[in-house]
């Protein structure tokens, strides 16, 4: 049929219409909640580089995964700050049993005991280097890296995690913690994957948050390169292979093509991070006046959705919970 017999409009005239065929819709359920958590008591410090978002001390965080129960967010991603006094190259701070994470993954549980725990997985906040990796002669080395964080899935398993998230981006790390927790008999932890992890400059403001920027160099014999698509999806065939529970593609919305490519080929959830810097740029811009703020995070988390993200970790995740009871 031809105009004027097919008239698209027909299907946008109201908004009635509109959310009855909206083919894409925001909830609670989508969200995971990172919290970047400090030493010391009674601390919320706003980070420059996010504004409005926090580094808090354990008490605040546990009055803050109350709240988030309250909301309907059901899961947090779990990062440190570590004092530089604690940091070396073999991450030792990392798989102490009585560490920021391990003490925060219990807190947290007493406080809230339904609430799904995801943790970091990764060197660099307890790295003296900055990097994912233990490092040998400017080299990050892949293997001896491998063990460390083996280790350090079963110490957060240990603490009640219910999944680990590595986002160190080593070869063959999925299979070494997968091997690592049937051992201790941790046969219910999880494993998210971040598998197409980039090499991009979106993390910048997450480097301030944790005090976790490379000392040397760059990431990006590790992380991928932002010219590759086709080796996103060996990476997460890769950790589908090795066990991983959940793939995750990040950042989110610069890579877009990438979620749909590896929703096409795996059939595991997928998981989208829309990282610091992209919360930084909607929020730069809107204290400028520049873009609408509500509508932007809107219209952001849809996109990471439609793309065909599953389930998506945001800064933006109260604020969009609020969004939504308004509409
Ligand atoms: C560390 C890690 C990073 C992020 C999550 N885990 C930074 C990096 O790889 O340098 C970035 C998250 C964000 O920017 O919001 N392994």
């Amino acid at each position: 049929m031809e105009f004027p017999y097919t008239r698209n409009r027909i299907l946008r005239q109201s908004s009635a219409i509109r959310d009855l065929v909206a083919e894409h819709r925001l909830h609670a359920n989508d969200f995971i909640v990172p919290l970047f958590i400090i030493e010391g008591e009674n601390i919320q410090e706003e980070i420059p580089s996010m504004p409005g978002y926090y580094r808090m001390s354990l008490d605040k965080i546990e009055a803050e995964v109350k709240e988030l129960w309250q909301m309907g967010l059901k899961s947090v991603l779990l990062f440190v700050k570590v004092p530089d006094a604690l940091k070396d190259n073999s991450g030792t701070e990392a798989l102490n049993d009585d560490g920021l994470m391990q003490r925060s993954i219990r807190a947290i549980r007493a406080a809230v005991p339904g609430m799904l725990i995801m943790t970091d997985v990764a060197l660099d906040p307890y790295s003296s280097f900055g990097h994912d990796g233990i490092v040998v002669e400017g080299e990050i080395i892949n293997d001896a890296t491998n063990e460390v964080l083996a280790e350090m899935a079963v110490s957060h398993a240990r603490a009640g995690a219910q999944f680990v998230a590595p986002s160190d981006m080593m070869d063959g790390r999925i299979s070494m913690i997968r091997e690592a927790l049937e051992a201790e008999q941790f046969q219910q932890t999880g494993i998210m994957a971040y598998s197409a992890k980039y090499a991009s400059t979106f993390y910048g403001p997450f480097r301030d948050a944790l005090d976790s920027a490379p000392g040397f160099g760059d990431k990006k014999t590790y992380q991928m390169n932002p010219a590759n698509g086709r080796e996103a999806e060996r990476e997460a065939l890769m950790d589908v292979t090795e066990g991983a529970d959940i793939i995750m593609v990040k950042p989110a919305l610069m890579y877009l093509d990438i979620i749909q490519r590896l929703r096409s080929k795996i059939t595991h959830p997928i998981a989208a991070y829309q990282v610091s810097g992209e919360y930084a740029m909607i929020k730069a811009a809107a204290q400028k006046g520049w873009l609408n703020e509500e509508a932007a995070i809107l219209e952001s988390l849809l996109a990471i959705k439609r793309s065909g993200a599953d389930l998506i970790a945001t800064y933006f995740a109260k604020d969009a919970i609020k969004l939504l009871k308004n509409m």
